[in-house]
């Protein structure tokens, strides 16, 4: 797209440009940030994330800076004169970053005429009151500004640009029109009639060659919103996904076929004692199960080393993220525990942040009432050593010890009494912790009165809804989220819609074993990836092939058969699925974002490249490096010769959709004692 292939190819810069920076809201944060060690390690100085200004994210996640860089320098100044406020800083994470932030509130003078010019040069309409899509086209309309001067002032190095995701996709177009002298890369993570249609009850899989997508689009009032997202995918040099099957979902949704697939990795932290992990397991176990004791005061009826915690969480898309599947499965779980007589009781905690009050007296004062009692038998135990200690100092032969009776005093006794009949209850423990803002009409907790999942004393399965995302700020179950799945048993992800799906990779890593679906793309990975996944703690279900009554059995006898395990067996398990962390390693799925990258300059800039080389097998073999990642992995065993993580996940040029012969397939091997294995792939 270039006229000037002059720019340095080698010593190119970077730039990613996304919503997500520094400011969470669902996984493409996470991919930001576990990402971004191996990327500054890659490329230094020369990367930089752009992204909306949140004020009150940055404050604590950003520490500003003055830039180097002279184009930097410039442009910043150039934009700070016209008006746009900007922070520029290190993003406080591993790797430290460097981030330019926009604050896109100082630039919406411009917004009428932004959404005309974005109607003459792009065709793309802009109707009022849509405050997401003015949000991004005011960052659109910043980040190709900024693009553009940036280039002015910088003439030396080739530059890339990758975008995520449609909301900061605007600027895409624009770049193309006004001809900037950047390469670009567009990565969706889900697409937005996918999002929309799996929400509904359409049979989205199964129609996907069929849909209409732009009357969908235009039923659903995101027509628009589809414009931008389409125009993005077609107007970036390179275009890319997550998962093989938001692929597919690509090709027929966006009428694109993506050029390659880069899977998210993590950024996997190893501990020297290969032990670590299960301490950490046991500690915020301890925290949960504190948490627990206070949440069914007066029906701690069941046994806690007994006790398993299953979870789900994410963000609160009901269907999409399957909880509809989740809480359906929990019910039979509850019948077939009773009906077998099971010791074991279950603990389902939902973490989905909803609209919500504030927490409930209840769950307020159940934390209260046990650290009440806590209290007190403090004190009583303090008396009952007193006690023991002063008549010890009496004692003389002959002399007997105090009756246990005789420790206690009456005083005591009473002030025990009364912590005892602060816990009786009359009613049933709750189960949501907060006061909901449409209590009635919440999809979850209807689902749960549907399924008279009620926390009876009787059940086996108890439920905990938390509407809030976890933090260790909070009186009620303080702990932070990373440290809450440390402490579970069971991570829950059923998906019908997750185009890859970080939570139940995030348990991976943790060595936490999930069950997720064939339906998700982190799901499809593992399923590629590894034959005997369920003895690794990775358990799908298929919501492919089979009914919806079949998966929902399915799902309940993976949960079921889990609680069956003894302790040892859960202990094994964990250890071999801590030992999967290795597959995903940034420091291995970022080849995909290497391969990506030389794509777009050669696509950009085919002068300064080999022109024999072969375009078509890009993301299908490991060929020419401009850029080294932080480290090359082995490769583990395959049947092939070639293995990075794209060559079994992508999509190659020529190739018709989805196709089981693009996955290398390869198994672990069989082992006698999974605490003996060595996993080969360390790096
Ligand atoms: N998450 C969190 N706090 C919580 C629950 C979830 O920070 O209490 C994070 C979780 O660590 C994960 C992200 O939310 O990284 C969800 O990402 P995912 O890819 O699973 O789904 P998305 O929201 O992007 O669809
Ligand atoms: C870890 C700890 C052990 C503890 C176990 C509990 O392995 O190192 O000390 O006994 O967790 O496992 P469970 O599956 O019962 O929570
Ligand atoms: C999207 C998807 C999720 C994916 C994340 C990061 O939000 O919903 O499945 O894990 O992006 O790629």
């Amino acid at each position: 797209m270039s006229d000037a292939p002059k720019r340095d190819v080698h010593n190119h810069l970077l730039f990613e440009v996304a919503t997500e920076v520094a400011h969470r809201v669902g996984g493409i944060y996470s991919v930001l940030k576990s990402k971004a060690q191996v990327t500054t390690a890659e490329y230094g100085a020369a990367y930089t994330l752009l992204g909306p200004l949140n004020r009150g994210s940055a404050a604590t996640e950003v520490e500003e800076l003055t830039p180097k860089d002279p184009a930097l320098l410039e442009t910043i100044k150039s934009m700070n004169e016209r008006g746009i406020a900007t922070l520029y800083g290190r993003w406080l994470i591993d790797g430290a970053p460097r981030v330019l932030l926009f604050d896109t509130k100082s630039a919406y003078g411009y917004l009428d005429e932004w959404k005309g010019d974005l109607w003459s040069v792009a065709g793309i309409p802009s109707p009022p009151g849509d405050d997401e899509t003015n949000e991004a086209i005011v960052f659109g309309y910043l980040i190709a500004w900024f693009l553009g001067e940036y280039v002015f002032h910088e003439k030396q190095r080739a530059v890339v640009v990758q975008f995520h995701e449609w909301l900061a996709g605007v600027a895409l177009p624009l770049c193309k029109k006004r001809r900037i002298d950047v390469t670009t890369i567009f990565t969706t993570h889900a697409t937005l009639l996918g999002r929309y249609l799996c929400a509904g009850s359409v049979d989205f899989y199964n129609n996907l060659q069929y849909f209409d997508v732009d009357a969908e689009a235009g039923k659903r009032g995101i027509y628009h919103r589809y414009c931008i997202e389409r125009a993005a995918t077609h107007a970036a040099d390179v275009f890319t996904t997550v998962s093989h099957i938001t692929a597919f979902e690509s090709e027929h949704l966006l009428k694109r076929k993506p050029d390659g697939v880069l899977p998210n990795g993590l950024n996997v932290k190893k501990f020297s004692a290969t032990h670590e992990f299960q301490n950490l397991h046991q500690q915020n176990k301890m925290k949960i199960t504190d948490f627990v004791r206070g949440h069914f005061y007066g029906h701690n009826d069941f046994d806690p080393d007994n006790t398993l915690y299953f979870f789900t969480a994410g963000r609160y898309e009901y269907r999409n993220k399957g909880v509809d599947m989740f809480i359906e499965s929990l019910a039979r779980l509850n019948h077939r525990m009773k009906a077998a007589g099971s010791p074991v009781t279950v603990v389902a905690f939902i973490i989905m942040p909803a609209q919500t009050h504030s927490l409930t007296v209840e769950a307020l004062k159940g934390q209260a009432v046990i650290k009440s009692l806590h209290d007190t038998i403090n004190v009583v135990t303090d008396n009952i050593g007193k006690k023991l200690f002063e008549r010890s100092l009496l004692w003389h032969e002959g002399m007997d010890l105090p009756e246990d009776k005789e420790l206690v005093s009456p005083a005591d006794k009473i002030l025990l009494r009364r912590r005892l009949f602060a816990m009786k209850r009359h009613t049933l423990p709750p189960i949501v912790t907060h006061n909901m803002a449409n209590d009635s009409e919440d999809p979850i907790l209807n689902q749960l009165r549907r399924c008279q999942l009620f926390n009876h004393p009787a059940d086996r399965v108890k439920v905990v809804f938390h509407p809030e995302f976890l933090s260790s700020a909070s009186p009620v179950l303080p702990l932070d989220y990373d440290d809450f799945v440390r402490g579970t048993h069971l991570g829950v992800f059923s998906s019908y819609y997750e185009p890859w799906g970080y939570t139940p990779a995030e348990c991976t890593v943790m060595g936490v074993p999930s069950i997720t679906t064939n339906l998700s793309g982190f799901g499809c990975y593992m399923e590629e990836l590894i034959e005997n996944a369920a003895d690794y703690g990775i358990y799908i279900v298929d919501r492919r092939m089979k009914g919806v009554d079949d998966s929902v059995n399915q799902l309940t006898n993976y949960m079921f058969d889990f609680t069956k395990k003894s302790k040892r067996q859960r202990i094994n398990q964990r250890n071999r699925t801590e030992r999967l962390s290795d597959l995903l390693d940034w420091k291995r799925m970022g080849l995909e974002y290497v391969k990506a990258r030389q794509l777009a300059l050669r696509r950009a800039y085919p002068a300064s490249f080999d022109t024999d080389a072969d375009e078509g097998d890009f993301f299908g073999t490991d060929s020419v490096k401009i850029t080294r990642p932080l480290s090359e992995p082995g490769s583990p065993r395959d049947r092939s010769g070639l293995m990075t993580p794209g060559d079994f996940a992508s999509l190659q040029e020529g190739r018709e959709g989805l196709s089981t012969e693009d996955y290398i397939a390869w198994k672990l091997p069989e082992e006698e004692d999974p605490d003996d294995y060595v996993y080969p792939l360390t790096l």
